[in-house]
C-alpha cells in the first residue's frame, strides 16, 4: 500500500472502464416512476417549452459523451500545473488572457504560498477540427501531504498530463504521482514545461521519463506555461490520447460525490462525477451511505466559477446543491453514491473511497476560551472542504477546551492552521505535531494512541505492556550526487536505516531510507532542503510499525504536569527536548510571589530543571531592627501568603506564555 497519505483502495478508472459483468449489467430503462429518463431531460423539456438555453448550454447539449475528456495534471510541486491550467483556460476561452492568475488556486493560502492544496475542477469547451469537445480539467496538488486529494481527482479522470520541469527533471513526487496514476489505469501524456528557462534541458527530462516510466516520449509535448509557447499543441494531444469517459445517460443516475464545500447561503455544495443517467433541479436524490433524501436545487458546471445548467449528464463533472440545503457537513461523505429516489434497487453504488489515515496530530485551543464555539464552527466548516482532517474534542487544564486534530502531514497541518486564521479569523494555539504510537499489551491486545494523555503510566507500562512501537516510513529522496554525504548524515542523525541507493542519471541519486515518522514530522523537509541548497525532493510511503523505546516526556510546573505540552518521543530525544522545553518555558513565565520550578520529566525521572526565583517583598524595610516580635510576625505572614498562592491552583500562568512557548 502506498503512503500514510494513501488510502488502500480507490475507485479506479480502469475499473470504471471495464465493461460490467452480465450479472452487473443494469437495464437501460430507469426507475419505475420514470419510464424513460431522457424524455424527462430538461434540455428536451426546455425545447418543448421553448425556454431559451444559454449559448454555452446549447453547445454542451450537442456534445456526445464520446467527445468528453476528463483529465488532470500530474506533477511534482512547483513544476507549473497551475500556470499551465491558466493557459489552457485561456486557450479555450474559459477566461480572458491575463484576466486572472492561477484561477484554480482559489484559496488565499494557495495564492500566498503558491501551492495547490485543494483540488479544483474546471469545465472547458474546445473546438477541434470543426467539432466541439467538453473538457474537464482537474487541478491536483503535488505535495506529498495531499496525496489523497490527488487520488480522489484521479477517480474522475480518464487520463493525465505528466508534467516535468525541463530544468529540474523528474523529482520524487513525479515518481510517486506517476505510480498512483498508472495504478489507476490513467492514460499519460508526457509534457515538459519551462522550456523557456536558460537552464532548461528538455532532452534530459525526456530521457528520464523514458527510462524511469517507460513512457513513449515521442508523444511528449514541450511547452512553456509561462510564455504560452506551444501550449496550443496540448489540447489536440489530450483529445487524441485520452479516452472519453464511459457512461449511459439513459440509465438511472449513478452519481459519485468527489468533493464538497460549504456556502453560507446554499449549504453544502457537492462536486460530483456523473457515471450514469442525468440530474437536474427538482430531482429527488438519495444517498447510499446515509439513506437521506434531498431535492436538487441547482446543478451546474465550474466554468471556472459555478455556472448553473439545466442538466448534468453521464460523463460530466459538475456541482449540485439541494433545496432545502444540506446543512450538516457530515452528510456529505466523499466517495458516496447518489441516485434518484425509487432507483435504489436498480443502481449498484460505486466502490467509493477509503478514509485517509491521519498520521500527524496536534491539539488546537482558542486563545480566548470564550472563542471555543467560534473555533468549533470554523473547524467544522474547513472539514467540509478537507475530509482528511480528523477532529476530536479535548480539554486541557492549562488551556481549557480545545480539539485534537489529525493531519496527513506537517504541511497539511500548517496549511490548515493558515486557513483557519485567514478564512475565519480564529486565533489559535497549536501544540507541536506528534505521531501515533502502538501499544502491544501482554494479553495480546493492540491499541494505537494518538493522544499523549492516553500513554500508560509507569506502573501500567511495567506490568501490562509487552512492547511499544512507532510508525516508520519508506522515504525516497532524490538529489544531485554532490550532496550524498550530507543527506546520508542527516538520515543517520534522524535514526534512519538505508535501504538502497541508485543513480538514475550520471549525477542524480535516488536514496531510500527507513525513517521514523516522528523524525520526518520534526522539520525533516526543512533540514533536507537546508543541507542540499533546496535541490533535494522527498516522497514517502507508510512502511511498518517497529519496536521502539518511546516514552512520555512531560513538562511539570511546580510538580504539576502541563497536560497540553506532554509528548510521546523516542528516548534518544528526551534530554535535548527536555532542556529546550525548560529553558524556553522559563522565558515566558513571569516571576511570581513564590518560587516556580519548571521540570521536564519522564515518569519520575527528571531530565531538566529551571527555577524562577520569587519576588521577595521587603516587608521589613520600614521596621526598627529591635522590634523582633513584629519582625517575626510579618515574616510568618509573608510565608503564609506564599503558601496560599501556591496552594490556590498552583502557578497561575498567563495564556500568552503557552502561546509563546508553543510558537514555532
Ligand atoms: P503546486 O500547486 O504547488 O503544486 O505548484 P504548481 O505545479 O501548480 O506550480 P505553479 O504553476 O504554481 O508554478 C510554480 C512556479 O513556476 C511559478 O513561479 C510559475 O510562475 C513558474 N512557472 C510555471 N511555468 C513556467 C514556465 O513555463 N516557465 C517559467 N520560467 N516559469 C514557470
Amino acid at each position: 500500500m502506498r503512503g500514510c497519505l494513501q488510502p488502500a483502495r480507490w475507485l479506479t478508472t480502469a475499473t470504471l472502464r471495464r465493461p460490467l459483468l452480465s450479472s452487473q449489467r443494469l437495464p437501460a430503462i430507469s426507475c419505475n416512476q420514470h419510464p424513460r429518463l431522457f424524455h424527462h431531460s430538461p434540455i428536451f423539456q426546455a425545447r418543448q417549452s421553448s425556454k431559451p438555453l444559454s449559448p454555452v448550454e446549447e453547445r454542451i447539449d450537442a456534445i456526445p459523451i464520446e467527445r468528453y475528456r476528463n483529465f488532470c495534471i500530474v506533477a511534482h510541486v512547483d513544476h507549473g500545473k497551475s500556470t499551465l491550467s491558466d493557459r489552457l483556460l485561456e486557450l479555450t476561452g474559459t477566461i480572458k488572457a491575463g484576466e486572472n492568475k492561477q484561477v484554480l488556486d482559489k484559496l488565499d493560502v494557495e495564492r500566498e504560498r503558491g501551492i495547490t492544496v485543494k483540488a479544483q475542477t474546471c469545465t472547458m469547451l474546445y473546438n477541434y477540427e470543426g467539432e466541439d469537445y467538453l473538457l474537464h480539467l482537474i487541478d491536483t496538488p503535488g505535495h506529498v501531504d495531499f496525496r489523497t486529494e490527488v487520488s480522489r481527482s484521479y477517480a474522475s479522470c480518464g487520463g493525465a498530463l505528466l508534467l516535468v520541469d525541463a530544468s529540474q527533471g523528474v523529482q520524487a513526487q513525479t515518481v510517486a504521482n506517476f505510480y498512483l496514476a498508472f495504478a489507476q489505469g490513467l492514460t499519460l501524456v508526457p509534457v515538459v514545461n519551462k522550456v523557456d528557462l536558460p537552464s532548461a534541458d528538455p532532452d534530459r527530462a525526456l530521457e528520464q521519463m523514458r527510462s524511469t516510466f517507460e513512457l513513449d516520449v515521442d508523444k511528449a509535448v514541450l511547452v512553456s506555461a509561462k510564455t504560452g509557447r506551444n501550449v496550443q499543441e496540448l489540447l489536440p494531444s489530450i483529445i487524441k490520447n485520452i479516452p472519453a469517459p464511459i457512461g449511459d445517460a439513459t440509465k438511472p443516475p449513478r452519481i459519485l460525490l468527489v468533493d464538497s464545500w460549504y456556502s453560507t447561503y446554499k449549504g453544502v455544495i457537492l462536486l460530483t462525477r456523473i457515471f450514469d443517467g442525468e440530474v437536474k433541479a427538482g430531482d429527488q436524490l438519495v444517498s447510499f451511505a446515509t439513506g437521506l433524501k434531498y431535492i436538487v436545487g441547482e446543478v451546474g458546471i465550474m466554468y471556472p466559477n459555478q455556472t448553473p445548467q439545466s442538466v448534468l449528464r453521464a460523463g460530466q463533472v459538475g456541482y449540485i446543491y439541494f433545496n432545502p440545503g444540506m446543512k450538516r457537513s457530515q452528510e456529505a461523505k466523499i466517495g458516496d453514491t447518489f441516485t434518484k429516489v425509487g432507483c435504489e434497487k436498480l443502481v449498484e453504488p460505486l466502490p467509493g473511497f477509503e478514509e485517509p489515515k491521519s498520521m500527524v496530530f496536534v491539539a488546537a485551543y482558542p486563545v480566548d476560551s470564550n472563542d471555543f464555539p467560534h473555533l468549533e464552527e470554523s473547524i467544522n466548516q474547513l472539514l467540509l472542504n478537507d475530509r482528511s482532517v480528523t477532529m476530536q474534542k479535548e480539554s486541557s487544564e492549562a488551556l481549557g477546551a480545545g480539539f485534537r486534530l489529525g493531519f496527513l502531514g506537517t504541511l497539511h497541518c500548517s496549511v490548515f492552521e493558515d486557513r483557519l486564521r485567514q478564512e475565519h479569523g480564529a486565533s489559535i494555539i497549536l501544540t507541536p505535531p506528534t505521531v501515533p504510537c502502538k501499544i502491544i499489551w501482554k494479553d495480546g491486545e493492540e491499541s494505537i494512541i494518538t493522544n499523549p494523555s492516553h500513554f500508560p503510566e509507569e506502573d501500567t507500562l511495567r506490568v501490562k505492556v509487552d512492547e511499544l512501537q512507532e510508525p516508520y516510513v519508506l522515504a525516497t529522496i532524490t538529489f544531485p550526487e554532490e550532496y550524498l554525504g550530507r543527506v546520508m548524515e542527516l538520515c543517520e542523525a534522524n535514526r534512519g536505516e538505508q535501504v538502497s541507493m541508485e543513480f538514475f542519471t550520471a549525477t542524480q541519486v535516488i536514496l531510500k531510507y527507513q525513517l521514523p515518522l516522528a523524525q520526518l514530522v520534526d522539520d525533516f523537509f526543512g533540514k533536507l532542503k537546508g543541507s542540499t541548497k533546496g535541490y533535494a525532493s522527498i516522497d514517502y510511503e507508510e512502511s511498518e510499525w517497529r519496536k521502539s523505546n518511546v516514552v512520555k516526556l512531560q513538562l511539570l510546573v511546580n510538580k504539576i504536569p502541563v497536560d497540553a505540552v506532554s509528548r510521546v518521543v523516542h528516548s534518544s530525544q528526551t534530554s535535548r527536548l527536555g532542556r529546550q522545553w525548560v529553558t524556553k518555558f522559563k522565558e515566558h513565565v513571569e516571576r511570581q510571589m513564590f518560587e516556580v520550578i519548571i521540570q521536564a520529566a519522564v515518569g519520575r525521572n527528571v531530565i531538566a530543571r529551571e527555577t524562577i526565583k520569587p519576588y521577595r517583598k521587603d516587608v521589613l524595610a520600614k521596621l526598627h531592627a529591635s522590634d523582633i516580635t513584629r519582625r517575626r510576625k510579618l515574616l510568618e505572614k509573608q510565608k503564609e501568603g506564599r503558601k496560599r498562592l501556591k496552594a490556590v491552583g498552583n502557578v497561575v500562568i498567563d495564556h500568552k506564555a503557552f502561546q509563546a512557548f508553543l510558537a514555532k
